[in-house]
């Protein structure tokens, strides 16, 4: 039997990045239309490090949401090797903070603050771990020596492990993981570790990025892999697993930036996020999972209650918009122009 619709709680995206300015106000409502609520990372030219910061982001945030859609975003702290204990201990307690974000130093659309050697915030693990924040981790490690494709297994290897080790209750999720290795950690580990994963790794592998020419608006970090990953992917989430669930890192750049001779990494697809995991969880006949990961599997790791309300996708034509007029430039959705068998609807 085919299926034409699907009505689900309303889901959270566990990754999104908004900016900030104009592209912020242009993006917001996009994934406030469908999403209860989103965890926003803190990666801004000024990146979220203490509360001061993260109020006055989650108000600009708040400003940009359509009045008719029922939204909030959920804040982020960026670590770095001077990151303020007592801003993150009263941040959690104050239910302005629900995360903290580990990155790899100086590769991230921002470089500037980050953890230089993982033991200088082991104090502050520690006490994260005790308090139960999750610490949300971009799981690659960029060495020289380290081929592109293998950051994530090699990240594993050098930093997942010994600090699981170290902190063997710290609650982690693995962000977009895109390999065989990661997805095997997640399935082995306990409940303390989940793994979000996005639409463009699910659906597609290298060769789509690089066959009949170089496709930048594929170009996200981590990179996607080849197939036997993809597939990985989408058989980890085949398990059930309730500890794998939606995040999309719709992480918007303008199309100078993106179309460049040096362009920027990320994936803007929260236009038609839904839309998106519905076509590949069908194709790849995962469906009866599709509510879980959406909509159930990430409040239940984070603590927070499943959304009231509910969402349809509807088997129907949707062709995705070229662009979007953004800061005297675009916004190119992951896409764009192409047609997609599922589209997304608010149920009143
Ligand atoms: O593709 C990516 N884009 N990966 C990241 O880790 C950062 C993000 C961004 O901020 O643009
Ligand atoms: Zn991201």
């Amino acid at each position: 039997m085919t299926v034409k619709s699907i009505i689900i709680s309303r889901p959270d995206d566990w990754h999104v990045h908004f900016r900030d300015g104009d592209i912020l106000k242009t993006v917001v409502p996009f994934t406030s239309k469908f999403f209860g609520r989103a965890v926003v990372m803190p990666n801004l030219t000024q990146p979220v490090i203490n509360n001061r910061i993260a109020k006055l982001y989650r108000k600009r945030i708040i400003d940009a949401v359509n009045s008719e859609h029922q939204f909030s975003p959920l804040m982020v702290f960026q670590l770095t090797d001077n990151i303020i204990l007592h801003e993150l201990v009263c941040g959690f307690e104050n239910g302005l903070l629900t995360a903290c974000k580990l990155y790899p130093i100086n590769k991230v659309a921002n470089p500037y603050y980050g953890v230089t050697d993982i033991k200088k915030i082991y104090n502050v693990l520690s006490v994260i771990e005790d308090l139960g924040i999750p610490l949300l981790v971009h799981g690659e490690i960029y060495e020289k020596y380290v081929d592109v494709f293998d950051y994530e297994s090699e990240f594993i290897k050098y930093v997942m492990i010994p600090l699981r080790l170290q902190f063997p209750k710290l609650k982690i999720v693995f962000e977009h993981i895109t390999t065989k290795e990661a997805a095997r950690y997640v399935l082995d580990s306990d409940e303390f570790v989940a793994a979000t994963i996005t639409p463009q790794h699910l659906m597609f592998n290298r060769n789509k990025m690089f066959i009949g020419g170089i496709k930048p608006h594929f170009y996200c970090l981590p990179l996607l892999k080849s197939i036997v990953h993809q597939k990985a992917l989408l058989d980890a989430i085949k398990t059930g697993c309730d500890r794998f669930f939606l995040g999309t890192d719709t992480a918007p750049h303008l199309k100078i930036y993106k179309e460049s001779s040096c362009g920027c990494a990320g994936v803007f697809s929260s236009p038609i996020a839904l839309a998106l995991y519905a076509t590949v969880f069908e194709k790849f006949d995962m469906l009866k999972y599709f509510e879980a990961f959406c909509s159930f599997n990430g409040p239940k790791f984070y603590n927070l209650p499943v959304n009231k309300n509910f969402i349809m996708l509807t088997k129907k034509e949707n062709i995705v918009c070229d662009s979007i007029f953004c800061c005297n430039d675009k916004l190119i959705p992951f896409l764009a122009g192409e047609k997609l068998s599922w589209s997304a609807s608010v149920i009143k």
